[in-house]
């Protein structure tokens, strides 16, 4: 019964789709990192671009306020939903109100811990446990270049506490460097994603007797935005990041190309946000019936002191 009420609410919803305009409700999670940002741009331009008429609400890195627009989004009937979880779990009781509903939801850019995945249509984002990796592998890559061997003492920024990236991030990064018994994390705290944030922990990790003791001081941030609050408190201490420190960001963006290029921090792996076009193609896709896939990984590149002065250009002019 309930199958049937939910398949006759989406025959609803699709056909009026095709009576007019389509209806996005994006419940973004808030205004946390210049990542973010750009992601709401790429979300908010791309709808204006094709007509598509986007009911937009920032939840403020608050899952209540999350599934408040999520409830609100399902009582205006609105043909899809779009959401980026703020953290993983907690979300079947909202994700089945929708569904009982006939509203897809597509998760865009985080994911959700849920054995049920009827509950959304897709996942579309990055693949977080490989950018951990990737951070882990380059980290090995240019210890056993600079020292000969892959050991030294890791202090770690983590994202939001239970957030997809914040779990995965340190799950691939763990998964690599538990490959060599000198190389350890040492210190580990949560900075929220925030630069405000990454700033406070690294202030306090400098106080650490850990800090003292530390004779390769490596940093790895869950995002860019943390190291690079990180870095000024660093500078702000009389430490210089780029001679005395390892450091290691996520996500790309433009601030930190101009960090490495300016000898502050070493490497970045990216995090595409310009998820925009993708997320209409499905939501478009959707409403015209058509089959979804379940997962769209974004493809994503990881950057050093290399390459990331002649690419800062080209960097700012996408985000
Ligand atoms: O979910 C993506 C992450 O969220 C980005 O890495 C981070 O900057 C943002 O806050």
């Amino acid at each position: 019964m309930r199958k049937a009420l939910a398949l006759l609410a989406a025959l609803a919803v699709s056909l009026g789709a095709m009576a007019g305009e389509i209806t996005v409700g994006f419940a973004q999670l808030g205004a946390e990192s210049m990542w973010r940002t750009a992601n709401t741009d790429s979300i908010k331009g791309e709808a204006a671009k094709r007509g598509i008429k986007l009911i937009f609400s920032d939840a403020q890195q608050k899952q209540e306020n999350q599934i408040k627009a999520i409830q609100s989004f399902i009582a205006q009937g609105v043909d899809v939903i779009g959401l980026p979880p703020v953290v993983n779990s907690g979300w079947e009781p909202v994700l089945r109100e929708a569904q009982e509903a006939g509203i897809p939801v597509i998760l865009a850019d985080r994911t959700v811990d849920t054995s049920d995945d009827s509950l959304y249509v897709s996942f579309i984002g990055s693949n977080f446990i490989e950018e951990g990796r990737s951070a882990g592998k380059w980290l090995v890559r240019e210890l056993k270049a600079k020292y000969g061997e892959a050991r030294g003492e890791v202090f770690e920024l983590v994202g939001t506490v239970g957030a997809a990236p914040a779990i995965d991030r340190k799950k691939g990064f763990e998964e690599v460097i538990a490959q060599y018994p000198g190389l350890n994390i040492v210190k580990s705290q949560s900075g929220d994603f925030t630069r405000a944030k990454g700033k406070e922990v690294m202030e306090a990790f400098i106080k650490s007797p850990e800090w003292e003791k530390a004779k390769t001081k490596i940093i790895y941030g869950h995002n860019d935005d943390m190291v690079l609050g990180a870095i000024q408190a660093l500078e702000e201490a009389g430490v210089n990041p780029g001679q005395e420190c390892l450091i290691i960001g996520v996500d790309a963006i433009a601030d930190a190309f101009e960090a490495i290029a300016q000898g502050k921090m070493h490497c970045t792996v990216e995090c595409n946000p310009l998820i925009g076009p993708q997320f209409y193609d499905m939501v478009e896709g959707i409403v015209a019936g058509k089959e979804i896939p379940k997962v769209v990984y974004s493809n994503e590149g990881t950057y050093d002191y290399y390459c990331a002065a002649a690419l800062l250009p080209w960097r700012r002019s996408l985000y």
